[in-house]
């Protein structure tokens, strides 16, 4: 967090080339060495809407998937509140209301389409990853008190990482 690209919308991918899948091979291999679960372009520099998600740990089979482009096209009216945390905000976690199913349209990377409907923590990770497609960062949807405690403490994570640099 901090750095511009992680709030600029970032650009619709247009040709589905080796670049392409080098990107998504990196992003997966860089989530897989964070231990996470989901990760966007932006995180890691690239500000093209690319979206990889890897849920396999969890028990979910069919939860890893690769996304150009993506759009939410429909989210259920059911929501749910959980802890969610970001490879961008270490440190960070914050209860964040999201729809309880997406629907979600895209390509794949070779670039044929892909309509998916996904629920529980697969729809909140596909959530997570789209906001950040768009520079919406986890803290942005919470209360403006909230954000102001997440940001506070943050700041003391950023000092407590320069000190212990030193
Ligand atoms: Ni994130």
């Amino acid at each position: 967090m901090g750095d511009p690209v992680l709030r600029t919308p970032a650009q619709e991918v247009e040709r589905f080339d080796e670049d392409l899948r080098a990107l998504v091979r990196d992003m997966f291999e860089t989530m897989h060495e964070a231990e996470g679960i989901g990760l966007a372009a932006p995180q890691v520099g690239v500000s093209r809407r690319v979206l990889v998600v890897d849920l396999r740990r969890d028990e979910e089979p069919d939860a890893r998937v690769a996304l150009v482009n993506p759009t939410v096209t429909w989210r259920s009216k059911d929501t749910d509140k959980q802890p969610e945390g970001c490879l961008s905000i270490p440190g960070l976690e914050e209860v964040i209301e999201r729809a309880c199913t997406v629907r979600i349209e895209g390509y794949d990377p070779e670039g044929h389409p892909v309509e998916l409907e996904a629920d529980e923590l697969y729809a909140r990770v596909l959530q997570h990853e789209v906001d950040h497609l768009d520079g919406i960062l986890f803290p942005d949807r919470v209360t403006p008190l909230k954000r102001r405690m997440l940001m506070k403490k943050w700041k003391k994570l950023r000092a407590e990482a320069a000190a212990s640099a030193k």
